[in-house]
């Protein structure tokens, strides 16, 4: 019986999981709300936060697993991508756990366990995951990616943004049309009131599997620019007519290089992941492709699209099969790829 206990702490969230033989026994995140009326993460506050809810959230994730400190047998924290600070307090909490218990400690990518989120079994015998290879659609405030998931542990980046991420497309519009930060969730339960061919706004142009965003904002800033000097109240009146249209241009824009990619590589297992496949849009465009092209889909739930141990967890369960165990010299980092 293996069980691993996980430790996210790369962004605004602090989380903990515990996994028994590839099985949730449980997942608890805080959120921190302290970011809000920043319109955007403060990295000072993040760690700092972080330091505040790490020992409480693991302690309710052993409780609600019914599991024992003495039981885990490894500790997985999330190394990098992410803010340094935030690593730092979940690298350090690791390297405590694992010393005073002595077990080994085990090192996750942040992107590849948004990735490995999909090989979470709800219970023993949910056979639901993913068969290698498949496409992975990873789509965050910071990541717009295709991968290419050939096992476990190779995962290649075929595609991916220039630019701006799709989370930040959603909010940086939505943050002009005054809906808050993050503006993603609210342009969602917008769009579903809105009529989604109502306005048009320009597609990028890009070669091969890669993504770019920044043109769609500008020419959605430019629009509204224009309408506003016709109608001072043009933002009001048609708010759910723009989210609508906004969310089908971005959903397209991605649809259409992820199909491309399906096509050529031949590839039909298709997965999505990260904080944008919470989007209603996409998800009923994963479920659009699958009926029409026979796509195998993978859709998370909704507790493992936002940053979460459970994803971090997983990964840890499948590199400790691997024996693949971090030293205690490791430190955080800020910036790597898969
Ligand atoms: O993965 P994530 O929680 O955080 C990082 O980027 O690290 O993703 C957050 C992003 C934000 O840009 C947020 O607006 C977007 O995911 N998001 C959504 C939805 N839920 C979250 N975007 C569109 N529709 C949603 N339902």
């Amino acid at each position: 019986m293996i069980t691993i206990l996980g430790i996210e702490s790369s962004c605004d969230d602090t989380s903990a999981a515990v996994i028994r033989d590839g099985v949730i026994l449980s997942n608890v995140i805080a959120s921190q709300v302290v970011h809000e009326r920043y319109g955007g993460v403060v990295p000072e506050l993040a760690s700092r936060a972080h330091q505040q809810n790490i020992i409480p959230v693991v302690h309710d994730a052993l409780k609600q697993a019914e599991v024992s400190k003495e039981e885990i047998s490894a500790v997985a924290f999330t190394r990098g991508p992410g803010l340094l600070g935030s690593l730092l307090v979940g690298t350090s909490f690791a390297k405590g756990f694992s010393s005073a218990l002595n077990i080994p400690m085990i090192e996750v990518n942040h992107l590849q366990a948004h990735v490995m989120a999909h090989f979470i079994k709800e219970h023993k015998s949910d056979h639901n995951q993913p068969h290698f290879p498949f496409l992975c659609l990873l789509v965050s405030g910071g990541n717009s990616q295709i991968i290419l998931v050939k096992s476990y542990d190779n995962m290649e980046i075929i595609g991916k943004t220039i630019d701006d991420a799709a989370g930040e497309a959603f909010d940086k519009c939505a943050k002009v049309m005054g809906l808050g930060y993050p503006g993603g969730p609210v342009v969602d339960r917008l769009a579903k009131m809105g009529d989604p061919d109502r306005f048009t706004f320009s597609k990028p142009r890009i070669d091969g599997y890669d993504y770019s965003f920044s043109g769609l904002k500008t020419s959605f800033l430019y629009f509204l620019r224009d309408e506003l000097k016709m109608d001072s109240d043009f933002i009001e009146k048609h708010k759910n007519d723009l989210c609508a249209s906004l969310q089908k241009t971005i959903v397209d824009i991605l649809m259409d290089k992820l199909f491309k990619a399906s096509e050529e590589l031949g590839i039909k297992e298709v997965a999505v992941a990260g904080g944008v496949s919470a989007n209603s849009g996409l998800r009923n465009a994963f479920e659009e492709y699958s009926n029409k092209y026979g796509w195998k889909i993978h859709i998370p739930k909704f507790a493992y699209t936002t940053d979460n141990a459970a994803m971090v967890a997983i990964s840890g369960y499948y590199k400790y099969l691997e024996k693949d165990f971090a030293t205690y010299d490791v430190a955080p980092y800020a910036r790597v790829s898969i």
